[in-house]
């Protein structure tokens, strides 16, 4: 009898001691993934200065904060199982890195793979879950991106609740985010299991073109995560992948577009450029504080295609704390676009809801900062092809 107390005793401490990690990205993570522009040329020089660039080009005073190292920082492992980074590349180790990025006011992230080699053919995480999880906590990993390459029979539900229980029982808190590009509809299932997961596959740098494995265009991949606006809200995101803003092939106006829709979609927003040479350009789209405050605001909701309105022009909605909206017009089209729209027809009768829209309602234009009116009159705009016109309607 004392044995089976004793045995009870142990249990209920093991589970209460695998702590849980409450209130983690209560709203969408912001920050920088080196896989986009690198690949795998990542190494220790350009993490330190892709910290120092974020620390003071502005963007962690708009909000970044993650600093994470993609595939391939990682070589074998060593007698003990144990896993070993790059002694060519990382020479000082991931602690070291860890601290120099916490040193300027930034959390550190890594990636690693469910299967038992990384889609780049490194060592994946299967079967060293604890062992792994153990060790990123003790170099001071604030944010786990796991991906789902070479994992034979696997299933990925109880794969990723695997290396989320090693992580509650490594005691450090770390944003776990789930990387299956969708295949097993995580929005279903990965809940209390992440705080993110991936909904489609990789985002090309591309306008809407599609790659024989399943990459596309980030029109297309904003189509795919659109339908699934009601999954998201507060500690769970739904993650259309990291930003292709700044990596050569989009027009500043393309960039503002793709920032818009994934602030508008309240997706994590995970910069992929090389953020230490910016255009000026660049800069002022990645780092416009009013965009961001709507894919950052606390309510947390995930806008969604409202209307379309005459032309193929896209009328977005995202609803904000305060009673606030935001609307994006996307003008899809590759002609300029002349909009005429009677807040009457979209706030009230058509729709059967008020949202709080009445002619006194004032619209602030985000792009250009500054309010233009209110609601009482027809908002009369020109949209150039691929623009946005992204506005907040307030009291
Ligand atoms: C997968 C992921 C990408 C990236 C690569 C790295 O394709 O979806 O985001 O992490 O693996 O190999």
């Amino acid at each position: 009898m004392k044995h089976l107390f004793f045995t009870a005793f142990l249990l209920f401490s093991i589970i209460t001691n695998a702590q849980k990690f409450e209130g983690l990205a209560k709203t969408p993570p912001m920050g920088w993934n080196s896989w986009n522009k690198f690949a795998c040329n990542v190494d220790e020089k350009l993490i330190r200065e892709t910290a120092d660039a974020m620390a003071s080009n502005g963007m962690k005073d708009a909000g970044y904060e993650y600093i994470v190292i993609d595939d391939c920082w990682q070589v074998s492992r060593d007698e003990n199982g144990n896993i070993l980074p790059d002694p060519e590349r990382f020479p000082s180790g991931m602690k070291a890195l860890a601290d120099y990025i916490h040193s300027k006011g930034l959390k550190f992230g890594l990636y690693s793979c469910a299967g038992s080699k990384t889609c780049e053919g490194r060592p994946g995480g299967r079967g060293y879950e604890y062992q792994d999880a153990r060790a990123y906590a003790s170099w001071g990993v604030d944010y786990l991106k796991y991906d789902f390459c070479n994992t034979d029979t696997q299933k990925a539900e109880g794969s990723y609740k695997v290396m989320r229980d090693a992580l509650f029982a490594a005691k450090r808190p770390i944003v776990f985010s789930i990387c299956e590009w969708g295949s097993t509809e995580p929005w279903n299932w990965a809940k209390n299991v992440g705080q993110l997961w991936r909904t489609t596959s990789d985002i090309m740098n591309c306008w809407d073109c599609k790659v024989n494995w399943g990459g596309m265009g980030w029109t297309l991949v904003m189509d795919k995560n659109e339908p699934l606006a009601k999954y998201a809200g507060p500690g769970a995101w739904n993650d259309p992948d990291m930003l292709q803003v700044g990596n050569g092939v989009f027009t500043d106006v393309e960039s503002r577009s793709h920032f818009t829709m994934w602030a508008m979609m309240a997706a994590p927003l995970i910069t992929g450029n090389d953020i230490r040479s910016m255009t000026p350009a660049i800069k002022e789209i990645l780092t416009n504080k009013e965009i961001i405050a709507l894919n950052q605001d606390s309510l947390g909701k995930q806008g969604y295609r409202w209307w379309t309105l005459e032309g193929n022009i896209e009328l977005w909605i995202k609803t904000l704390s305060n009673d606030e909206i935001a609307l994006c017009f996307f003008n899809r089209s590759s002609e300029v676009k002349n909009i005429n729209i009677d807040w009457k027809k979209y706030f009230g009768k058509l729709d059967g809801k008020s949202y709080g829209v009445t002619d006194k309602t004032i619209i602030r234009d985000l792009w250009l900062k500054k309010n233009i009116g209110t609601t009482a009159k027809n908002l009369k705009a020109t949209i150039q092809p691929h623009d946005v016109l992204t506005i907040k309607l307030s009291k």
